[in-house]
């Protein structure tokens, strides 16, 4: 579907209206989170999550998380569990997403679920996006708002830059505020980390109480549909660098001398609600791009895992 203009929707009462009004019509609304604006769409309807993948240019049909209000909502789609319990009371809502498997008459399309019988869930905690699952009243399926294998959005001019005139609605509250995706945990078997994300592993481990199954760090297979090249900006990325090669730009991280620095006081979350937007920026130089070292423990776990999808061969 092509449209004359994607429109600008404020984050008011009268914005979140028609945002809903146009999700109940099977159109396309992005939309804010805490973690990366989401590509929305009515995950009952078929035609409006075909759209999604459309729009994303998705090469495939990859799972999809379906976004809802609470975790009564969430309960009405998957079977629980305890661990599901444990987890959804102390990060719910926030940047957790479960995988469970589907209950009885879900009623979600089989193409969020890409054939599957498990579906992954989450409450977002973004106040707009909470107001917008309320007033819509039902699953929104919503992969982060970028064409396929480009890098995640974290402000409404990254979603417009990359889906003007694809989408009918961009529901526009700033920037986001974790800046990388959910962490993914899988439950539909012994608890599995699919994707690290917004909450760091060691908090979810603390909550179970148990070690989580999960992949060594450059081990790329994780949940399905995951592309090894992702997030890719323009320009060759470099990792780990101590210092410029050539004609590089260095994005930094500590006490460095650098083009764009995700975080002088080497503080693990600023990084990450920087990188996207830093990524973003650094693309425009048309410069290749090199990074400094980051810790590999807590959030750096997640940034490390999104930056060696962005340094990664592409095809
Ligand atoms: O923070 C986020 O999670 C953002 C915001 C918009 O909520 N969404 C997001 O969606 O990152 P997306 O489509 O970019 O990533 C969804 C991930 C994929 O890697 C997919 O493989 C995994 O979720 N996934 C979805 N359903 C699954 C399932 N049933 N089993 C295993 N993995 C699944
Ligand atoms: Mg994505």
């Amino acid at each position: 579907m092509t449209f004359l203009g994607t429109q600008d929707l404020s984050a008011d009462a009268d914005g979140i209206a028609k945002a809903a009004d146009l999700l109940r019509q099977g159109l396309l609304v992005a939309f804010p989170t805490e973690t990366v604006y989401g590509l929305g769409g009515d995950a009952r309807n078929g035609e409006a999550v075909a759209a999604i993948y459309e729009a994303k240019g998705r090469p495939s049909f990859n799972p999809l998380i379906a976004h809802v209000a609470s975790t009564e909502t969430a309960k009405r789609f998957v079977e629980w569990n305890d661990q599901a319990d444990r987890l959804t009371h102390t990060f719910w809502p926030g940047p957790l997403t479960l995988v469970l498997p589907l209950r009885a008459g879900h009623g979600i399309s089989s193409l969020v679920t890409a054939g599957l019988d498990t579906l992954a869930v989450r409450v977002p905690a973004h106040p707009t996006a909470r107001a917008l699952l309320a007033a819509f009243d039902g699953p929104v399926a919503a992969p982060s708002a970028n064409p396929s294998g480009q890098i995640s959005p974290t402000t409404a001019a990254h979603v417009r830059a990359g889906l003007e005139g694809r989408i009918a609605a961009i529901l526009d509250d700033g920037p986001c505020g974790v800046g990388l995706e959910s962490t993914i945990i899988g439950l539909a078997e012994a608890p599995a980390l699919l994707r690290p994300g917004g909450i760091a592993l060691e908090q979810i481990e603390e909550v179970l109480q148990t070690e989580l199954h999960h992949h060594q760090p450059g081990d790329l297979l994780t949940a399905p549909g995951q592309l090894q090249s992702h997030y890719a900006p323009d320009a060759p990325v470099r990792l780990n660098a101590q210092a410029i090669q050539g004609a590089e730009v260095l994005l930094g991280f500590g006490p460095v001398a650098c083009d764009l620095n995700l975080s002088e006081c080497s503080n693990l979350a600023e990084a990450a609600a920087n990188l996207f937007a830093a990524l973003h920026t650094l693309n425009e130089t048309g410069r290749p791009i090199a990074v400094s070292p980051i810790p590999d423990h807590g959030l750096g776990a997640a940034i490390n895992d999104r930056l060696r999808r962005a340094a990664a061969p592409r095809d």
